[in-house]
């Protein structure tokens, strides 16, 4: 297959109504800190289990199209001995991979952050690809405060996600553009509307600046919600606010928009994400790539314990159906 094929192939399979990707990638530290949230020791071999178990749910795949994966689960194999990546093609599940290197103080620009991963990467995308991976991800963050994120910093993620996009298309492996704003703070709504809107503007002027093809990438991003440390906003605000910014920033070419949870509880991520969905078509598919939303509630009936393999597949399957749901706007409480 062409690679533009392979590319268009890959969209197809991950945008399609009522679907939506579970983020699974936890860097070592990250999946430490959701286990020992549930009195489990993140070791390989638990990692493994859990992760196994997840990608396993019967029915999975009726909800989630694809699976972004971390390095150590790509090259894994399930309980059953098959390898991560069929276990998750038997689903009908499309296997990703992250392959940022995490995020480090950006220099000279003190409170912002620049993440690191491009040194070698059209190598290590090519050994991916080879163990099955046909997307990828790449995720910056912008610290919100009166004057953060600088200018700097802005455009230095902003090009950095532009280079790694060019390079997974040049090799067949369809983009995850992922620009998280966060969530910590006490800003306004406003604010994050405000910061939103700069950073993804800047993120597609980089993406067109390095002639990226928007019709094969997906646009992973923060909704406009509040700080953290305020009062939260409704539903329904937060869909006018997020799709104001959209409707300003992001091209129609662009299929599909599948936002991260950022520490929303799993119920607001769906409520938010459902709210958006009943406000009519827009021109690009707004669905999900949630982690700490889709796993919660797994993790908490799993709890380290291999027999209770069964209710966390049913919690995640419960969270995978209600947010199938909210991405085609008919999900009820
Ligand atoms: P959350 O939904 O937990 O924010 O994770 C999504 C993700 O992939 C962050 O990079």
């Amino acid at each position: 297959m062409s690679i533009q094929n392979e590319l268009l192939s890959t969209i197809q399979d991950l945008v399609q109504p009522g679907r939506g990707i579970l983020a699974a990638d936890e860097s070592h530290p990250t999946i430490a800190k959701r286990f020992k949230a549930v009195g489990v020791e993140s070791t390989e071999d638990k990692r493994r289990e859990y992760r196994s178990l997840l990608f396993s749910t019967p029915g999975l795949g009726e909800f989630i199209s694809g699976v972004i994966l971390f390095e150590e689960t790509l090259g894994q194999n399930s309980l059953d001995n098959a390898p991560m990546a069929k276990l998750l093609e038997s689903q009908g599940i499309v296997p990703g991979i992250k392959v940022d290197k995490g995020k480090k103080p950006l220099i000279n620009a003190p409170g912002d952050e620049i993440t690191y991963g491009l040194d070698g990467l059209d190598d290590r995308l090519e050994i991916y690809k080879n163990q099955g991976a046909r997307f990828a991800k790449w995720r910056a963050v912008y610290n919100i405060s009166d004057t953060l994120p600088s200018h700097q910093a802005v455009e230095a993620n902003a090009e950095m996600l532009a280079r790694y996009a060019a390079l997974c298309q040049s090799i067949g492996i369809v983009p995850i553009v992922e620009p998280e704003v966060l969530i910590n703070g006490n800003h306004t709504i406003e604010r994050s509307a405000d910061v939103n809107e700069a950073v993804i503007a800047e993120v597609f002027n980089a993406l067109r600046r390095h002639r990226v093809q928007l019709e094969t990438m997906i646009l992973k991003p923060s909704m406009v919600t509040p700080g953290n440390g305020c009062a939260k906003a409704s539903p329904e605000e937060v869909a006018e606010a997020t799709l104001r910014v959209f409707r300003r920033v992001v091209p129609a070419a662009v299929p599909g928009i599948n936002f991260l949870s950022g520490g929303q509880t799993p119920e607001e991520a769906t409520l938010n994400l459902n709210a958006m969905n009943s406000l009519g078509q827009q021109p690009w598919s707004l669905s999900f790539s949630y982690g700490r939303a889709l796993q919660e509630p797994a993790q908490k009936a799993w709890a380290g314990i291999l027999d209770n393999g069964p209710a966390a597949q049913e919690a995640t399957l419960k969270r995978a159906r209600l947010n199938s749901a909210a991405s085609c706007g008919s999900y009820k409480v």
